[in-house]
């Protein structure tokens, strides 16, 4: 696993061509997030100029068959930051990458049930406001090389709610298992102390993760890029789903202390449980 202290529009330059099959990243959003080095409050076109080359940069890295995985969110109040991003990259005279797959990322729903039953889950931060609902999703964006990247959709997926589907469809191959779609619902972790468990004013779950490394489909052989590394929660990802070739790039040195801390306590719980068998 390499943690790596710097801007990675200077470090992923050193990195060879086509070394990764997996790139998952939460980069700023230009929402004015107080980071502790990063200002994120550069004028539009210069932010998307700025994306366009790092987001240059990883596609040189990535393999010919990689994906890249973008997670980026909006504002209430600035909305279109998401749509002026993906055109940056996919629309114009040189695009970048083909948008293969856009994902939904719920961070708390109600449902109602068949017996009309009602419930809430996940967690959003309400916002106090007469013409703004509450804001209760991301977008991940699925960016590949030639839009034709074959993911393994039921290592993602879910059992048939109904499942005379299973027989009924040929090709669920007697399996209970379809593909879930492009709405995850990925609650954050309760948490007790935010400056002690979650130190970082935007982190994403560990959860959302691995999920795309399962989408991904290629396991624990899978060599998987963070080029925004925050506090490292695709870091722990790759631990969990026993990826040994991960890279992780962050520019300021408090959040990377803080990756290396709690991956070094995922590690001690790991192997706490398997010591005690639970
Ligand atoms: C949205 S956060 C990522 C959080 C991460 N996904 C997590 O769960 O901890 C973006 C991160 O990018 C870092 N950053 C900003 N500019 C950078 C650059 N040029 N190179 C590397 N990291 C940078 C910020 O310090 C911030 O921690």
């Amino acid at each position: 696993m390499y943690l790596l202290l710097g801007d990675c529009l200077r470090t992923l330059p050193t990195l060879p061509a086509s070394s990764f099959d997996l790139v998952v990243t939460s980069p700023p959003y230009n929402l004015g997030i107080a980071y502790k080095s990063f200002k994120d409050t550069a004028p539009r076109e210069e932010f998307l100029g700025w994306c366009r080359q790092w987001a240059a940069e990883v596609k040189r890295v990535m393999a010919d068959d990689a994906s890249f995985f973008l997670n980026v969110g909006a504002a209430p109040a600035n909305p279109l930051l998401p749509h002026q991003l993906i055109l940056a990259l996919t629309d114009g005279a040189n695009p970048l990458f083909t948008l293969q797959n856009t994902f939904h990322w719920v961070k708390s729903i109600t449902i109602e049930t068949r017996a009309n039953e009602q419930i809430s889950a996940g967690h959003f931060k309400p916002i106090n406001s007469k013409r703004y609902v509450n804001d209760c999703h991301e977008y991940i964006f699925h960016l590949t090389k030639t839009g034709n990247v074959e993911l393994d959709r039921r290592a993602a997926g879910v059992p048939y709610q109904d499942k005379s589907n299973i027989a009924r469809w040929g090709h669920t191959g007697g399996a209970d298992l379809r593909c879930r779609g492009n709405t995850w619902f990925i609650p954050y972790e309760t948490i007790n102390s935010r400056d002690k468990d979650r130190p970082h004013p935007a982190t994403f779950p560990v959860a959302l993760v691995e999920q795309c490394v399962r989408l991904h489909g290629k396991g624990p052989a899978t060599r998987l890029l963070d080029p925004f590394l925050g506090i490292g929660s695709s870091a722990i990802a790759a631990h969990r789903q026993q990826i040994e070739s991960f890279t992780g790039i962050e520019l300021d040195p408090h959040y990377l202390e803080t990756a290396r801390e709690r991956i070094a306590g995922e590690t001690a719980r790991v192997a706490e449980e398997l010591a005690f068998g639970n």
